[in-house]
Parts: C-alpha cells; structure tokens; sequence
C-alpha cells in the first residue's frame, strides 16, 4: 500500500468516555464489520473487558475509506485507558500520526483525558477534538468545546461532535481523520524496522504480534529477528486485521498489521521492541523499548492448600498472554503455600485476581499490597524489599519508598476535601490549576505506598465519585518507615506485618489487635497480641482464655452424639493453622485481610 493514502490513529479519552462506542460505530460505518456482525463492543475480546466496559489489551483494525475521490486505508488503534497500562498506551501512540482526544460532552475533561493527551503530544501527534455522546440530554456542547479548545489551544468551532451511540458525526469524523493526520513517511529501501505495539495470546494461533512497519517491509516465510533478545523467528503468517485476520503478502512503510510465528509466549515478543530481519538486519533499534516494570505486590494464597498446583498452573498459563505479570512462590505461617505476584497496578492487581477466581474458579486471598522499598543497613548494604517480611532488623541507615506524581481533576467543591485526603496520605502540592469554571485540577507528590491502600475509594466516596485520579512514577524518596509485626503469643504473623511510616504505626498496630481480638476464638489459655516495631511494643490486646470441651455439653448423653462432635471438632482443626501453640482459623486471618 502507498504510504500517502494511509492514516494511522488511535482514540484516546478517559475511562467511560465511549472509546469503545465510537470504534464500534466506525467499523461499521466503514462496512469491516456487516449489520449481522456487529455486536456492542466488537473490539472488547475479553470477558472481563466486556463485563466492565473497559479495555485491557489495545487491538487495531483496517478500514477503508473514500474521501474526495480517493480510497484511503484508514488503521485505528485501539488503546487501554487506565493508568496500569500506561506503556502499551505510550506504544499505540508512537504507532500513530494522529489522535482523536475524546471527551464526554456530558462530563468534560478528567484525568486520564491529560494524561492521555501529554502522551500524545509527546509522540507528536496531530490531535483532534473530540466531543462525544452529545445525544445526551445532559450534554453541553458549548461549554466544553471551549474548555477542550483552551487546553489544546486551538478554536471551539474546530471541536467535532459526535455520538458513538446514534452515529451523528462520525462521517465527518472519518473525513477530518483522512484531512488532518499526516501519512506516515518511511524509508522503503532501508532494512525493514517494525515496532511491536502489541502481543497477545491465542490458544489456537500461538502469539499475535501487532505491529506498525516504519522502514522497509516483511514478507511471509522471511526470518525475522527480535532487535532486543537477537531471537529468529520464521514468519508464518502476516497480514492485517480488518477485524478478523485477513494474511497478505507483506507488510511495508506505515503500515499496521499482525505478525504469527509460532511461539507460545509473549515474552519472546514483547512491546515496545523491534522487528528487524535476520537476512538484512537493521543497525538500530527504534526508540523507546522497557520491560513493564511491576510496581506493586501481593501474596496470593488458595484457601485450600490442596489448590496450590492449580494455582501454580493457573499462573503459568496467563503469563503466555501476560509479559507484564511476575511471580515467585512463597510461604507463609498463617497462610501457607502461595506466591508473591509483581503487578503494574491496582487494577492490574484486580484484574488478575479476578481471571484466576473466575477462569481457574479458585478461592484466593490476597495480602495487602506493598510497593518496592530500597533499605539500606548499618553496613551499607543495600536491599530490594517487596515482602513486608523480607524487612531487615537491626539498624537501619536510610529507606526509600516510589513516589508517584498524581494528578486529581475534580469539582471545586471538593477541593478541601481532596487536600486533606492528600495530605493524610503525606502528599505534597505541586500545583493547582482551573478548567473552565468549576473544575480543578490538583497535583501532588504522593508516595505510591499510600496510592496502593485504599486511596481511590477514599477519593471517590469523599467526592461523591467525581473526582478522577491519573498518576505516573516518579523515582523515588526516603522517607521514615519502619515494619511493623503483629505477634500472637510472642510469634510473628507473617502475613500481618506492614511497612508503613513511622507516624503512622501507632494507628496500624491498633486498628490490627483490636481487629484479630474480635477473629481469633478464646484458647484454653490467655493469648496476647501484640504490635511491635522490632522490639519495642507499641499496641497489645489480648484474648482471654476459656476451657473449651466440646463434650461437656453432652455429658451422659449418648456415644454416637458425642463421636459426631468429635469428628467435627476434628474437621475444623484441619482449617485451623497453628502460630505457636495458638489456634486460629484460617478464616481469622482471612477477615483480617480483608478488613470485613
Ligand atoms: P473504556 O474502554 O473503559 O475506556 O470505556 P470506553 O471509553 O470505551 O466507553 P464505552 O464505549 O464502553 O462507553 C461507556 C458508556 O457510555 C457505555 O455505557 C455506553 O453505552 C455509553 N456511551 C458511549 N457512547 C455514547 C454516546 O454517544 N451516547 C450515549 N448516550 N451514551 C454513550
């Protein structure tokens, strides 16, 4: 295809702004996807995407188009919204020349509208405004086409509206697409230089590499090499997805389409990196090739020990899909056998949680999230702790913490509200800005530590759930933290000890006994717990005892009663675990966790 009649862009906007919607109408405008076809959310392949409306891996999909006399080829990215997925957004983009930034003429512009749209400038990408669902009666065209204007600079007149929902607009969306975003400009001769934007796991098909050629091409059958890992590969298929894969006999200069090489997992892969091939390599790597880094952390547990392999297999069997996911078995006293997973958010945290209770139908509980702690002891040595349990004692020279910078965009109502959330959670104003007349935007240095526990559903239910959060990383800080361990009877439970800071460890250690107090049954003698920072104790309850015999209900009674309570007293201790010489079942731990 020549490059001058091809347009490459992506959609971005925040979560619910109707991205998804207004593909759908697209592809369907275009004639890709026939009346009979179209289902709501064609481009949504997963379950999860599809139950909650948004979207986790970013797809892209050919269309044609005619405009003044002539067919162009028009490729739509589509791009995850959430802040977890930030890279594989950053990757679609840089595979595009233009980018609708679309905004809910209903609600106007949220966080992740900014975030998305500094990563597009970055890129350099022609933008164009976008706004949406104006068949809403709540929508207000005008005002927000102002504010869009003002943010991008440009005339409120220039701003497009469009609703995916009942299609108005959306031709002369697809005609503004073909006018405004440049063609891609490549060197056809030059040694073929492909960017992977995107892999993803078919059961049938092996992995099904998305990518956007920018120097000369690739054919099928050719070897092609992976520029980061040196990997050859054959190429088997290759083509464009139109949405349903349609081979072709290459791909060259600009355009978009899927790679198929027989491996079965996406690490070989991977986003972000470059195709070359092995017979007339390129010298360079394109720009802008990190392995997604996890930044938060969890002990997964099945709650029968018996499922462990399931899990383990379970694990293994979404990594194909998943290059993003890291994990590494671990035990744990009140838990048992489980593994300790690196995620690159909260979300992404839930989401996988989710597939393995749904797709796996296991019964899991999670530790509480922990970030990535650099501890530096006395001896200078200098330790990665993700494992609250992994915490060095003795002396401690210096803890550094990962900082994010976090922007909040929220109704001007909420702002006192939003400042003392942040400043609870030991964040530090940056700056404040106005958009239009009634919102805000905030931002702030905020540990990431503090982002992990809690914060959104604090910063929804305190804003009746209009503020909107974005946050990216932001090195790193020192700060005054300690561990904090629950004992039970002098013994450590592991799955309760918490990095937390100093001011706050009082508060933790509290909230933590008073909580096991009310979980741990009475023993047949006084069991304290007890919250410390190393030696010194800063919190204790204790439980006190009781004789507990279950066959003094039933004295005399008759024997088969009395076996039936015995083989269930029995029964129960199977899901009790032992700490020390305390008894505590596994469901007390478990409520712990989760705060119920
Ligand atoms: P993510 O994939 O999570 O980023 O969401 P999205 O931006 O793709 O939003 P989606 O298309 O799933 O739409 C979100 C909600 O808005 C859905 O309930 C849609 O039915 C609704 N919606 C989308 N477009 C329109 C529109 O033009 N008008 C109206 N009235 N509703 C719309």
């Amino acid at each position: 295809t020549d490059p001058a009649i091809i347009r490459n862009f992506c959609i971005i906007a925040h979560i619910d702004h109707g991205k998804s919607t207004l593909a759908d109408r697209m592809l369907h405008l275009t004639g890709v996807v026939s009346d009979r076809d179209m289902r709501a959310q064609y481009l949504d392949r997963m379950d999860i995407e599809r139950e909650r409306g948004i979207t986790i891996k970013s797809q892209a999909v050919r269309m044609p188009w005619e405009f003044e006399g002539t067919n162009y080829a028009l490729n739509m990215i589509d791009t995850p919204g959430h802040v977890d997925f930030t890279y594989e957004v950053s990757r679609s983009l840089a595979a595009c020349e233009g980018a609708l930034l679309l905004v809910d003429a209903a609600q106007g512009i949220e966080a992740q509208t900014l975030a998305n749209l500094y990563l597009a400038m970055e890129n350099d990408l022609t933008i164009i405004p976008v706004l949406n669902k104006i068949d809403l009666p709540a929508a207000d065209p005008e005002k927000y086409a102002k504010e869009l204007a003002n943010l991008i600079g440009g005339d409120p007149e220039d701003v497009l509206l469009v609703s995916g929902k009942t299609g108005v607009g959306v031709e002369a969306l697809l005609d503004r697409v073909t006018q405004m975003v440049p063609a891609p400009v490549g060197d056809v001769n030059a040694p073929a230089r492909a960017m992977i934007f995107d892999s993803v796991y078919d059961a049938y098909r092996g992995v099904v590499t998305y990518v956007r050629m920018v120097d000369g091409s690739l054919k099928p059958r050719e070897k092609i090499q992976m520029m980061s890992t040196r990997a050859v590969h054959e190429l088997l298929e290759i083509g464009v997805s139109s949405p349903e894969p349609k081979p072709s006999k290459g791909l060259s200069v600009g355009e978009v389409g899927y790679l198929i090489t027989g491996v079965k997992d996406v690490r070989q892969s991977k986003v972000g990196d470059t195709v070359t091939t092995s017979q007339k390599p390129a010298e360079e790597a394109l720009p802008g090739y990190t392995d997604p880094k996890p930044m938060v952390f969890s002990g997964v547990y099945p709650i029968d020990g018996s499922d462990y392999p399931i899990l383990r297999d379970a694990l293994d069997k979404l990594k194909l899909s998943d290059a993003a996911l890291n994990y590494e078995p671990e035990t744990s006293v009140a838990l048992g056998f489980g593994f300790r997973i690196g995620f690159l958010g909260l979300l992404h945290l839930e989401i996988i949680t989710e597939r393995l209770r749904r797709e796996f139908d296991l019964d899991l509980i999670a530790t509480a999230p922990s970030v990535i702690y650099e501890v530096t002891t006395d001896d200078k040595k200098t330790i990665t702790v993700t494992n609250p349990s992994e915490f060095p004692g003795g002396k401690i020279l210096e803890v550094r913490e990962p900082v994010v910078k976090a922007a909040i965009l929220a109704p001007k109502d909420y702002v006192g509200a939003i400042m003392e959330l942040c400043q609870s959670r030991r964040g530090t104003l940056l700056g404040m800005e106005y958009f239009g007349e009634d919102r805000v935007e905030l931002r702030y240095n905020i540990p990431l530590g503090e982002i992990v526990f809690d914060f959104f559903d604090h910063l929804k239910s305190r804003t009746q759930g209009y503020a909107s959060l974005d946050y990216e990383p932001a090195g790193d800080q020192a700060a005054d933290l300690v561990k904090v361990d629950i004992l039970l009877q002098g013994e450590q439970v592991d799955a309760f000890s918490a990095i937390v800071h100093r001011e706050k460890a009082y508060a933790y250690g509290v909230l933590m006994t008073e909580r096991l107090k009310e979980l741990i049954p009475r023993q047949q003698f006084e069991v304290p717990i007890q919250a410390a920072i190393g030696a010194r104790i800063i919190a204790r309850e204790s439980i006190r005892a009781i004789r507990k015999d279950v066959l003094a209900k039933c004295y005399g009674g008759d024997i088969s009663r009395k076996r039936k309570l015995l083989e269930k007293q029995k029964e129960g201790k199977k899901r009790m675990k032992m700490v020390g010489r305390v008894e505590v079942p596994q469901e007390a731990f478990i409520a712990a966790l989760s705060g119920d």
